[in-house]
């Protein structure tokens, strides 16, 4: 009797196993939760810019209309007015514009490689508690304005899905350059460890 039962058992779990290993069953729902994203919900996630801007979406703005709306959409009550003195990060450099880049301070839209990349952040992150509400001409308009406060572009250049790619960053090609590490000393220069 004892042995009739274990070898049903067997027999049922065989056939479980060859059901499991079955690609039409791996395939099927098998734990009944989530369900396919809509083409929506999927366009509102994917909001990534590379550095080629190839994502960017069509739309303008100029460091003047940035500068109002860095007003407007209260980044001056987080960052200070024109990007000094508030709680959050600065957003200016305070050093002389002709120091080198590497001795000025680390803020995105002075040390960031690409333009696309200061974009891509205010897009995805500002305002800090109401991400996601700035239209593309608003976007545009911000990193136009922070990129003129830190000398990178001239006040009236209207930023645009074409020309924020190739717009040339004072990091140049001095990004990431390794160094000669010594072990227990700094791993970059000012750096504490
Ligand atoms: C409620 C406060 C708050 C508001 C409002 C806000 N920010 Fe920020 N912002 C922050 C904080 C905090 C950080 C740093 C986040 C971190 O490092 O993780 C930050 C980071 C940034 C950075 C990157 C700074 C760096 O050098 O790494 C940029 C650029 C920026 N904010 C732009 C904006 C713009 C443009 C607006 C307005 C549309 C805005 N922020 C509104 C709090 C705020």
């Amino acid at each position: 009797m004892a042995s009739r039962k274990l070898s049903k058992l067997a027999a049922a779990s065989l056939a479980l196993a060859g059901l499991l290993g079955s690609p039409a069953i791996a395939q099927s729902p098998t734990y009944g939760v989530g369900r396919t994203p809509t083409a929506e919900e999927l366009r509102r996630m994917d909001i990534s810019i590379s550095h080629t801007g190839d994502e960017l979406p069509a739309g303008n703005g100029n460091a003047k209309e940035g500068a109002q709306l860095y007003v407007q959409k209260a980044c001056v009550g987080c960052h200070g007015v024109t990007g000094l003195g508030g709680m959050a990060p600065q957003l200016r450099s305070k050093l002389a514009p002709e120091l080198p880049v590497w001795k000025k301070e680390r803020i995105l839209p002075l040390r960031s490689p690409y333009a696309t990349v200061v974009w891509d952040y205010i897009n995805r992150g500002m305002p800090l508690g109401l991400e996601g509400t700035l239209t593309p001409n608003e976007v545009y308009s911000l990193t136009a304005y922070l990129l003129f406060l830190n000398n990178v572009i001239p006040e009236d250049m209207v930023l645009n899905r074409e020309n924020l790619p190739k717009v040339k960053m004072p990091i140049g090609d001095e990004f990431g350059k390794p160094h000669d590490y010594k072990r227990n000393s700094p791993r970059l220069e000012g750096y504490p460890y």
